[in-house]
């Protein structure tokens, strides 16, 4: 029970990764706030979470908003009195080279991937620094630190996360708050699996090739993500601020 009675804020709860840490730090006796923008999918899960006897909220919220990212920070305040850990985990992933992308994708990609994360710890730091602690865990990517071809808005946003978590870090370790990234690669959720749909390949077809380039022989699965989160967010990282995790199962980006 590594996070009995710490407050969480998860953001894409209702996504591949962000079910998966739900659960976990549930589990393992947090208070959850989970937010999504999919209203439904949010209700639902958070109805047969509580029905598990977990203690978890749940706030729409629209990250491509300011005022929902403040009201998601405050709402947990209301809640349960604090914030603990805060788990920037939600983000999009617009595809394209520079050439095919429009406005309106550049501008999402840097809304939810970059600028929430932005408000969220602008926000939620505050509140830790009262209280002597915090840890904040971005998810960004290893197309972040060494970018992929054809995904220009994606691995800008992802870049400057990391660079944002670097410099909040080194900003925020004299108020004990950690501040650390995790960059995966591939992971088997909806992001990767719509990828294919979109493409007009099966997804399972295309997970199982993708496999294939993985030398520890597979992709990841969302367990394998939320766990390093799960560490990083823990007592056990104490040590650990500033850093940008790759978890990769050794699959570089080229080469
Ligand atoms: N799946 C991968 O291969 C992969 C690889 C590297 C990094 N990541 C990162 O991992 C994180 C989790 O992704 P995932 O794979 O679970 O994807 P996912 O698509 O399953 O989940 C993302 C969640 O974010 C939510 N979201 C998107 N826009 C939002 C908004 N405006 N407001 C609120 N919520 C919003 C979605 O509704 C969804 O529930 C993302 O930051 C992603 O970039 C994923």
């Amino acid at each position: 029970m590594r996070f009995q009675d710490k407050t969480v804020i998860i953001t894409g709860a209702a996504g591949g990764i962000g079910q998966t840490l739900v659960e976990l730090f549930a589990s393992e006796g947090a208070c959850v706030m989970a937010a999504d923008y999919q209203a439904q999918s949010l209700q639902d899960l958070g109805s047969k979470w509580q029905a598990k006897g977990y203690k978890v909220a749940i706030q729409v919220t629209d990250l491509a908003h300011k005022q929902d990212c403040e009201k998601l920070v405050l709402a947990c305040v209301k809640v349960y009195g604090g914030i603990d850990i805060l788990l920037n985990n939600a983000g999009i992933i617009p595809r394209g080279t520079i050439l095919e992308t429009t406005d309106e994708m550049w501008f999402s990609a840097m809304n939810v991937n970059l600028n929430a994360v932005f408000f969220l710890c602008r926000a939620t730091i505050p509140y830790m620094q009262r209280a002597g602690a915090g840890a904040i865990v971005n998810t960004s990517s290893v197309w972040g630190t060494e970018p992929g071809p054809a995904h220009v808005a994606y691995c800008t946003s992802k870049g400057a996360l990391a660079c944002l978590t670097r410099n909040l870090a080194v900003d925020h370790a004299p108020d004990n708050i950690r501040i650390n990234a995790v960059c995966p690669n591939e992971v088997n959720t909806p992001m990767i699996r719509t990828g294919f749909a979109k493409r007009g390949l099966d997804p399972d077809e295309g997970i199982s090739q993708l496999n294939q380039s993985v030398p520890i022989g597979r992709i990841a699965e969302p367990q394998d993500i939320a766990d390093v989160i799960a560490f990083l967010a823990s007592d056990a990282a104490r040590y650990m601020c500033g850093a940008v995790v790759p978890v990769t199962g050794a699959k570089p980006v080229y080469g």
